[in-house]
């Protein structure tokens, strides 16, 4: 809406990628459709899921939810807070020999007795469609063939479905783990994908606030509730918000809502495009698992 409080906002963009996110599923599902029909196999991604974080078991949720509605197979497979590192690692040994199986997942965090590098490096690198291991990690940073981590795919793929430029672009990664801040600024970097000028900046960053107002792409990813203001963003810049923090909220059923890091309702009339929280990166996270996964059962990256 156009206000006197608002002045930008009549040409703010909002990404949106939960429409962007079905509409890449339902090209999956063609796909799938397509494999079955001329008799190949279906697709089939498990999910390790281990205790009952909230967080978790809802991404678990909606991954099972995602492989539906492409024509997936799916298979949880759910342990308790106090299972061993040593089932774990025999959980992901059948996983890795199972034919049937064409990639899989282990939810993270893990419980803190458990060692989540040492379960992460026993997963075949060829079935790792969520792009952690350090083979992935490795070809991913020299512009090999492999997979790559969501997050930062999806962001990846909604500027390139939104057309917005990042090609010698300043782009400011609020964030450095090794899911999304890490990948996030390799990916903006190479030049087969962002091919922009990026700034890392983390918790010990010196003057976060100036690096940020330079940026003409801001992708944060601290997991710190509305932590960019909008007197951290250059006006006409894009924003990415990859936060998702529950928030205790009275007013809400389930008794939370989910913060991005990002102060949306100021930053908002100060961009050019923003995504929301929820409904922004999120759903685009899941939708390129389900591309990996469909890019692993048709051997797209690597011989079996
Ligand atoms: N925890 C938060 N994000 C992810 C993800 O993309 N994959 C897995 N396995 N765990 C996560």
């Amino acid at each position: 809406m156009h206000t006197a409080h608002s002045p930008n906002s009549l040409h703010m963009q909002l990404i949106d990628g939960k429409s962007t996110a079905a509409a890449i599923k339902q090209e999956i599902a063609a796909r799938v459709a397509e494999i079955v029909a001329s008799g190949g196999k279906r697709p089939h991604l498990a999910a390790v899921l281990v205790g009952h974080d909230g967080g978790s078991e809802t991404y678990v949720k909606n991954k099972v939810l995602a492989c539906k509605a492409c024509g997936f197979e799916s298979t949880l497979i759910r342990y308790e807070d106090d299972v061993t590192e040593d089932e774990l690692l025999q959980c992901v040994s059948s996983l890795n020999t199972n034919p049937d199986i064409d990639g899989f997942i282990v939810q993270l965090p893990l419980p803190k007795h458990i060692n989540e590098q040492r379960i992460i490096e026993a997963i075949d690198y060829r079935k790792d469609v969520d792009g952690f291991h350090p083979v992935n990690v490795g070809r991913m940073a020299i512009g090999l063939p492999c997979y790559i981590s969501a997050t930062p795919l999806g962001i990846i793929e909604l500027l390139r479905r939104y057309a917005i430029p990042t090609r010698g672009k300043r782009c400011v990664v609020l964030g450095r783990s090794n899911i999304v801040g890490k990948p996030m600024a390799s990916l903006m970097m190479q030049k087969n994908y962002g091919d922009a000028t990026v700034t890392v900046l983390h918790s010990h960053s010196e003057d976060l606030k100036a690096e940020c107002r330079r940026a003409d792409i801001i992708i944060a990813a601290i997991g710190s509730p509305a932590f960019v203001t909008a007197d951290m963003v250059k006006p006409g810049a894009v924003v990415i918000d990859v936060g998702t923090t529950r928030v205790p909220d009275s007013s809400r059923e389930r008794g939370y809502r989910l913060s991005g890091d990002v102060d949306f309702e100021a930053v908002k009339d100060v961009v050019a495009a923003i995504t929301p929280v929820p409904g922004g990166v999120g759903p685009m996270t899941i939708c390129m698992l389900m591309l990996n996964t469909l890019a692993a059962a048709e051997k797209k990256y690597y011989a079996s």
